[in-house]
C-alpha cells in the first residue's frame, strides 16, 4: 500500500518517501558549512523556497528552474533518494530541503556553519493546504473530515508530527545563531521583492536590481503553477491525483476563513493560546 507511514522517534513520516535507513541517515548527516538547508514544517512555502533560493544562486536565470525538478535540485535530507543526489552533487553550495523537526536535526547541526533558511506559515492556512494536499497526495493517510485532521493537527498526529513542536523548536534554538534566518510566507506575498533582498543579504549573494526582479518574477505563483518542474504534475497519477486538486492551489493568505467554523476557530485559539504561551511570535493571520 502506498500509504504505508514508517515511524521513527514516535512521528509518522510517508514509507513511500522514507525509510529508517533514509531517517537514520538524515539525523546523522554531516553537514558542509557551504550548505543551505531549507527547513519547514508540511506546506509554510517549501516549495517556494526552493524556487527562491535556486534562482538566487542562477542571479534570476531560471534555466535550471524551467529543466530540473525541484527535488533533484533541492532534495529533501530524509527521502530516500537524497544521499545519490547530493553525492552526485557537483554544487559549491548544496541546497537541501527538510521537514524534520529541531528534536531530531539539531545535533547534526551543531557547531555546522551551514546556513538555515526556517520558512513558516500561519498554521490556520497550513493545515487548510495540509488538508487539501492529503486528497491528491495517494502517499498520505485518509484526511478524513476536516474536523478530524484538525484535530490530530492540534494533536501532534498528523505525519511529520506536531507543527507546535516544529515552530518552537527551531526558532527557539537556532534564533541566536548567525547562520539560522526566519522567513514567513506571508512575508513572502507581502512583499517578495524585500524578502529575496533579505535572503541575498543572509546567503551573502548580492543581486542587482534587475536580477531580483527577475526571481520575482519566476518565482510568482503563476509561474510556479505553470512550470511542471515545481508543480509536481511530473508525478504519476497513481500517487499524486491532479484530477483531485493541484499542488500549487491558492497560494493565498487567510484560506482558513473558507474552512474553519466559528468553533473550530475557537477551539483552534484556545489550543494555540495554550500551547504557545512559551513562544513570543507573531502571526499575520489574513
Ligand atoms: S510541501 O508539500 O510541504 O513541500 O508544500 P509547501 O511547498 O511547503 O507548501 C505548498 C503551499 O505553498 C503554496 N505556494 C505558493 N504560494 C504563493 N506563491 C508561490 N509562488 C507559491 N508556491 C507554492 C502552494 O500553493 C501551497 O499552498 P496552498 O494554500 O495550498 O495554495
Amino acid at each position: 500500500r502506498l500509504d504505508v507511514q514508517e515511524t521513527f522517534h514516535d512521528i509518522l513520516f510517508p514509507g513511500h518517501l522514507h525509510t529508517q535507513e533514509s531517517l537514520q541517515r538524515a539525523v546523522s548527516f554531516l553537514f558542509q558549512d557551504t550548505d543551505i538547508l531549507i527547513v519547514s514544517y508540511p506546506k509554510s512555502g517549501t516549495t517556494w523556497m526552493q524556487e527562491i533560493v535556486t534562482l538566487m544562486s542562477h542571479r534570476g536565470d531560471a534555466h535550471i528552474n524551467q529543466t530540473v525538478p525541484n527535488w533533484a535540485r533541492a532534495p529533501w535530507l530524509e527521502q530516500f533518494y537524497s544521499a545519490a543526489v547530493l553525492e552526485a552533487s557537483t554544487s559549491t553550495h548544496r541546497v537541501i530541503t527538510t521537514h524534520l523537526p529541531h528534536q531530531l536535526l539539531g545535533p547534526a547541526l551543531q557547531g555546522s556553519k551551514a546556513k538555515v533558511i526556517y520558512v513558516s506559515r500561519n498554521p490556520k492556512d497550513a493545515v487548510v493546504s495540509f488538508y487539501h494536499f492529503h486528497k491528491i497526495a495517494n502517499f498520505l493517510p485518509e484526511a478524513g473530515t476536516f474536523p478530524e485532521f484538525l484535530n490530530k493537527f492540534l494533536k501532534g498526529t498528523l505525519s511529520y508530527g506536531s507543527w507546535f513542536d516544529h515552530i518552537k523548536g527551531w526558532t527557539s534554538q537556532m534564533a541566536v545563531m548567525d547562520n539560522f534566518l526566519h522567513i514567513t510566507y506571508e512575508e513572502m506575498l507581502m512583499d517578495l521583492p524585500g524578502a529575496i533582498r533579505r535572503l541575498s543579504s543572509f546567503l551573502q549573494c548580492p543581486l542587482a536590481e534587475d536580477e531580483v526582479k527577475s526571481c520575482v518574477q519566476h518565482c510568482s505563483f503563476s509561474s510556479m503553477k505553470n512550470n511542471k518542474m515545481v508543480n509536481y504534475t511530473l508525478i504519476p497519477e497513481n500517487i499524486m491525483d491532479h484530477s483531485k486538486g493541484s499542488f500549487m492551489r491558492k497560494g493565498k493568505t487567510g484560506d482558513w476563513k473558507n474552512m474553519f467554523t466559528e468553533d473550530q476557530n475557537q477551539y483552534f485559539e484556545s489550543v494555540f493560546r495554550s500551547k504557545m504561551q512559551d513562544c513570543a511570535l507573531e502571526f499575520v493571520w489574513e
